[in-house]
């Protein structure tokens, strides 16, 4: 970590002030689209996009797949914010920039981070165009010493050594269960470990055998910084990948994964991802708006407009 790469609590302000000004909508929702997973924010009704080159202060997006805008609108009678496109450490960024947009989520009152990502599976029994809901992560950069919380604490975010052990709301994910056998699609479900690695390229066949023996069934390049700012700063967080191949684990196998593929696979499930997804956010229990005003308010010191 350098010094270079802290954010200051005005600078997320700023953005969030700019974003209140500029939108009527008050999201509660906010959710992080993987690669050729942004196709949901389309279906939002009342929609106000922004790009993230004229946001101020956002990081800009370099991937392919990846729309590169904040996309408000109403998702199932909720109303939302969705990227469409993340910023990866594999692209220079310093994992405060990859986290920079979920406090500003937080600034704007949301109270609930949805997090999507395609993935490679390393358990042996999943399929690429399966989901696997995750239960929990393992955060390879950070057991080495990159965590996005690095660098003095800022109490009014979250405290110094926040609890991993809750990531995931386990609620969230018992509806989304619920919610895929009722779509009839359980059988193409999975709930497991997600690996976070810095990418951008994919495993070796060595790499790929040790994450199965640590119990990692799905691999991937993001995710897991924005998880960990989210619940620094009191998100609840319901996260799914979509798995878009299989990591190779034998020398005399012929499969390869391209990035092409991993689009490909998104395009094939972007139906079922959107229901899934619609479904979970018109079930979430959320704050009335009263409350959440009063809880803005008291984040910011901003009058909402
Ligand atoms: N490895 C890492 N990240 C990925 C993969 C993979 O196989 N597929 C999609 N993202």
């Amino acid at each position: 970590m350098h010094s270079t790469d802290m954010i200051c609590y005005e600078t997320y302000l700023e953005t969030a002030e700019w974003l209140l000004m500029k939108t009527k909508h008050r999201p509660k929702v906010a959710i992080i689209c993987g690669s050729g997973l942004g196709m949901l924010a389309e279906t939002f009704t009342d929609q106000e996009s922004f790009k993230y080159t004229d946001i101020p202060n956002f990081p800009k997006s370099t991937v392919s797949g990846h729309a590169g805008q904040l996309v408000f609108g109403e998702l199932a009678g909720k109303t939302c914010v969705c990227m469409q496109g993340r910023f990866h450490m594999y692209e220079g960024y310093p994992l405060t920039k990859v986290t920079f947009p979920v406090r500003v989520f937080r600034l704007l009152g949301a109270e609930i981070l949805i997090v999507t990502n395609a993935a490679g599976s390393i358990a042996d029994d999943y399929n690429p165009g399966d989901f696997m809901i995750i239960k929990d992560h393992i955060n390879m950069p950070g057991m080495a010493g990159l965590n996005p919380l690095q660098g003095p604490n800022d109490e009014r975010f979250g405290s110094r050594f926040p609890c991993m052990s809750d990531a995931y709301d386990r609620a969230l994910g018992k509806l989304a269960l619920n919610i895929s056998t009722q779509m009839d699609c359980n059988n193409l479900m999975h709930e497991g470990v997600y690996c976070y690695v810095g990418g951008p390229s994919f495993e070796t066949i060595a790499e790929a055998c040790l994450l199965q023996k640590f119990g990692v069934d799905a691999v991937g390049m993001s995710t897991v910084p924005e998880v960990i700012v989210a619940r620094h700063c009191g998100l609840r967080v319901f996260g799914v990948s979509l798995i878009t191949n299989k990591v190779t684990k034998k020398y005399d196998s012929i499969e390869v994964v391209d990035h092409e593929s991993v689009l490909n696979i998104g395009k094939m499930r972007a139906g079922i991802f959107q229901s899934l997804i619609m479904e979970l956010v018109g079930r979430l229990k959320l704050t009335s708006d009263e409350e959440a005003s009063d809880l803005r308010s008291m984040i910011t010191p901003y009058q909402v407009v």
